[in-house]
């Protein structure tokens, strides 16, 4: 959770940094939405989607998101975001869901942060976002990570290209699987996704979509090379690289951890999606974006020591087993003055209370006695083993500057970071 938690923040923070506003689209939708979005010839669509039938129902027209682009997308033409300034910057952190034989780096529910940029035809924000995806998994400690770049052109030159995949992939079709034949019929551009070693060797001389790009998608890939370059930011030109998601035009990338290649390793990809928000009943509008999987992000990524968790500053400890009331209420005090405290609830002897206190992670104990009736409880620092009287009007102000000058820097600190620090 250490680990998860400074992913999540960091996420969060660059959001913040790069002006991405966030957005929460249901966790399921009209299946419609995806199937659209998406592509009805996709394993996301064909084998993986949830599909979830309303009670007393046979009709499963619903599904579990298996990614956020398809709902932020329909979230933007359904909320009129196309009045708003140019582009829309969105982004959103969550679970999404696909049925797969779990696995490595594979999981049924799956946690994404999701950017999207609306609205801007690029090259610019194209180089802008990959950089922003590459400062934030180098950012959490990956090692040698690799951003795979292709262009795979748009709607006025993909087709020739298709065309000519289809022809050369026809010479192969008895040899092909099942799937990949049904695909060549219907989506011959989803055969160069295929996970299947024989798919691989068909594919060696297959053509490639560099040679049919038309003058637009060149000039647009060309440029976003050179922005990268004056970002420094490296990449590894993967050719054969397409996605698995039918809404893609022109820029497509994904990131890997070097000696990590392939299909089941990717920790994030995004691309443009110029043609997805008409499908959705917007005008004409250009976007890019992308999705890193953070819990592969998390396995590959160094780890926080530590417990996620929280640590109260202080205990309210007794030297009166049974007066947990006194405890109990002066934790109620400091915390509406706002200071993390718990009250030791249980009726034991004090050693044991302070032996809690320290378990707890706490950076001191409020020792509650006879004391009381003058107005003072002991302030004990349990790291220093000192102890001094308090004046319990003072104490809330006391414990806030004790605890400030005694900060550990711990993961429970970084928590109580204001979320744009
Ligand atoms: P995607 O490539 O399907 O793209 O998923 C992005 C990342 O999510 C993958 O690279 C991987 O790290 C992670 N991921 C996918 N499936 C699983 C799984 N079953 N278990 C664990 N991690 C997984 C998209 O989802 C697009 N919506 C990205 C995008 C946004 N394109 C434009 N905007």
């Amino acid at each position: 959770m250490a680990t998860w938690r400074r992913l999540e923040d960091d996420a969060r923070r660059l959001s913040a940094l790069y002006g991405f506003q966030p957005i929460e689209t249901p966790l399921f939708e009209d299946s419609a939405v995806f199937e659209r979005g998406i592509g009805e010839v996709t394993d996301i669509i064909e084998k993986e989607l949830f599909r979830v039938r309303s009670p007393g129902s046979a009709d499963d027209r619903w599904a579990l998101r298996p990614e956020a682009t398809a709902g932020v997308a329909r979230a933007y033409v359904q909320h009129g975001m196309q009045t708003l300034p140019q582009p829309v910057r969105l982004t959103t952190f969550g679970p999404m869901f696909r049925y797969d034989r779990p696995q490595a780096g594979r999981f049924r529910q799956f946690w994404q942060w999701n950017v999207e940029a609306i609205g801007d035809p690029g090259p610019a924000i194209d180089a802008e976002i990959v950089e922003l995806a590459y400062r934030y998994v180098s950012g959490v400690g990956v090692a040698n990570v690799e951003v795979h770049l292709n262009t795979i052109g748009d709607s006025a030159c993909r087709p020739a290209f298709i065309a000519a995949l289809a022809e050369y992939l026809g010479k192969y079709e008895a040899e092909l699987p099942e799937l990949e034949r049904r695909r060549l019929a219907t989506s011959p551009l989803r055969v160069l996704d295929s996970k299947d070693p024989r798919v691989a060797e068909a594919l060696a001389e297959a053509p490639l979509l560099s040679d049919f790009l038309c003058a637009a998608c060149r000039d647009h890939f060309d440029s976003l090379l050179a922005h990268l370059e004056a970002l420094q930011i490296s990449v590894v030109r993967a050719p054969r690289l397409v996605r698995g998601l039918d809404y893609y035009t022109r820029t497509a990338f994904e990131l890997y951890q070097r000696g990590a290649e392939g299909q089941q390793s990717a920790l994030g990809g995004g691309g443009r999606y110029d043609g997805l928000l008409e499908l959705f009943g917007a005008r004409p509008t250009p976007a890019i974006g992308f999705a890193l999987g953070i819990d592969r992000i998390a396995a590959a990524a160094e780890p926080n020591s530590g417990v996620a968790g929280w640590h109260p500053v202080a205990v309210v400890v007794g030297a009166d087993p049974a007066a947990t009331d006194l405890r109990l209420r002066l934790a109620t005090d400091l915390r509406a003055a706002g200071v993390a405290v718990t009250g030791d609830l249980a009726p034991r002897r004090l050693a044991r209370q302070l032996e809690g206190a320290a378990r707890d992670g706490a950076h001191f104990a409020i020792v509650v006695g006879d004391e009381l009736d003058e107005g003072q409880v002991q302030l004990r620092d349990l790291e220093a083993g000192t102890q001094r009287p308090v004046n319990v009007d003072d104490l809330a102000r006391e414990l806030q500057r004790a605890h400030a000058s005694h900060r550990h820097g711990d993961a429970n600190e970084r928590s109580e970071a204001p979320p744009n620090a």
